[in-house]
């Protein structure tokens, strides 16, 4: 429980919607539970602060985020410990980007206290909604656009800020078939790839289809300039394990997404004794690692599906098949550790876990 700073109206639905849901066969971000978050941000202010039932909104034809994409988002998901509490992991972390992905958007930043209150609230609300099985989990999403109605090109003045949730279970049923894409890029140097801004992954659709139709799930993006160093694989980040160092590329050239799974994962690594580098990581060292039967594991990290085990790797017309699943000891050991933690059956050490 934490106290509360906002001013929130709350107006309940009539009827709940949750019997109508088949929680054993849930599709990623299909449904949607009672109700939702609406802010908007007008006269340098967010006012209007509400929790209303779940429902289309009307926008203008001219409003700004659909003409010039000023729009940015988060994903975090609440969980159910075996006594029924819900849980969330790092929430405040969530606060934090997206303010960081705000600004670099020049759209306003909202108070971490105002992002926590309108979670909190929204979540205990719908608390039912939060499936108690090991695969599901609530996925929420916190998002922020340009509500003005403006077709000249300028920061808009006016926004909403809306979270909705999602009830889910695993986002890949399977270990995934990737290519490391050397023509398309989802980012450069100077540009926007830090931040969770709507466009980035707009941009990524098509490289990403094009793939799809050769059977790839999802590409390894490789940088702009060079297309010889890797950025991140699909929506997630990105993690190799090659002569047992866990290897993931570095955010410091701002063309990735500081993960908060990647930033877990990587402090649970380092914790278990595992040799962690975050560096550039050349497509040359992966591919060269994985003909010599060294390339141990491989795994995208995301909150959608925390780690999504990499099956196999196509570069150019060279496929290489990684180990089988059982055999990948780091990423499976991390993936119970993260899970456990996540739903409250070892000590929250790291202080990760928020109650509602
Ligand atoms: C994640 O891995 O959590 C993502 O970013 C995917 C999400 C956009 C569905």
């Amino acid at each position: 429980m934490m106290d509360t700073v906002s001013n929130i109206q709350i107006e309940k639905i009539k009827n709940s919607k949750i019997q109508s849901v088949d929680f054993k066969n849930i599709q990623f971000g299909k449904q949607f539970s009672d109700h939702m978050f609406v802010a908007d941000y007008k006269n340098g202010e967010w006012k209007n602060l509400k929790i209303v039932p779940y429902a289309p909104i009307s926008i203008s034809p001219s409003c700004a985020a659909i003409h010039y994409g000023q729009s940015v988002f988060e994903g975090m998901k609440a969980y159910k410990d075996s006594d029924g509490n819900v849980l969330l992991f790092r929430p405040i972390e969530n606060a934090k980007r997206i303010n960081i992905s705000a600004k670099r958007m020049c759209m306003p930043e909202i108070p971490e206290a105002l992002f926590m209150d309108a979670i909190h609230q929204l979540v205990e609300l719908d608390a039912d909604w939060v499936p108690k099985a090991e695969d599901s989990s609530l996925y929420i999403r916190p998002f922020i656009f340009a509500s003005e109605e403006l077709l000249g090109v300028r920061p808009a003045e006016e926004y909403k800020f809306m979270i909705i949730t999602s009830p889910v279970s695993s986002y890949y049923t399977g270990p995934v078939d990737v290519k490391i894409e050397t023509h398309y890029t989802r980012a450069s140097e100077g540009g926007v790839g830090f931040a969770k801004a709507a466009g980035n992954y707009a941009a990524a659709l098509y490289p990403a289809k094009l793939g799809q139709d050769q059977g790839y799930k999802q590409l390894i993006w490789t940088d702009a300039n060079t297309h010889e160093y890797i950025e991140e694989s699909g929506t997630m980040n990105v993690m190799f394990l090659i002569n047992d160092v866990l290897i993931t590329p570095s955010i410091s050239l701002y063309t990735t997404l500081a993960g908060i799974t990647r930033d877990s994962i990587l402090t649970l690594a380092k914790e278990m004794g595992i040799t962690v580098e975050e560096r550039r990581v050349s497509v040359k060292e992966v591919v060269d690692a994985a003909r010599k039967n060294l390339l141990q594991d491989a795994f995208g990290t995301g909150t959608a599906a925390t780690i999504a085990q990499i099956a196999s790797i196509t570069f150019n017309d060279e496929r290489f098949e990684l180990a089988p699943l059982e055999q990948r000891t780091v990423s499976n050991q991390i993936s119970t550790l993260i899970q456990n933690i996540k739903r409250g059956r070892v000590a929250d050490t790291h202080n990760w876990i928020d109650r509602i």
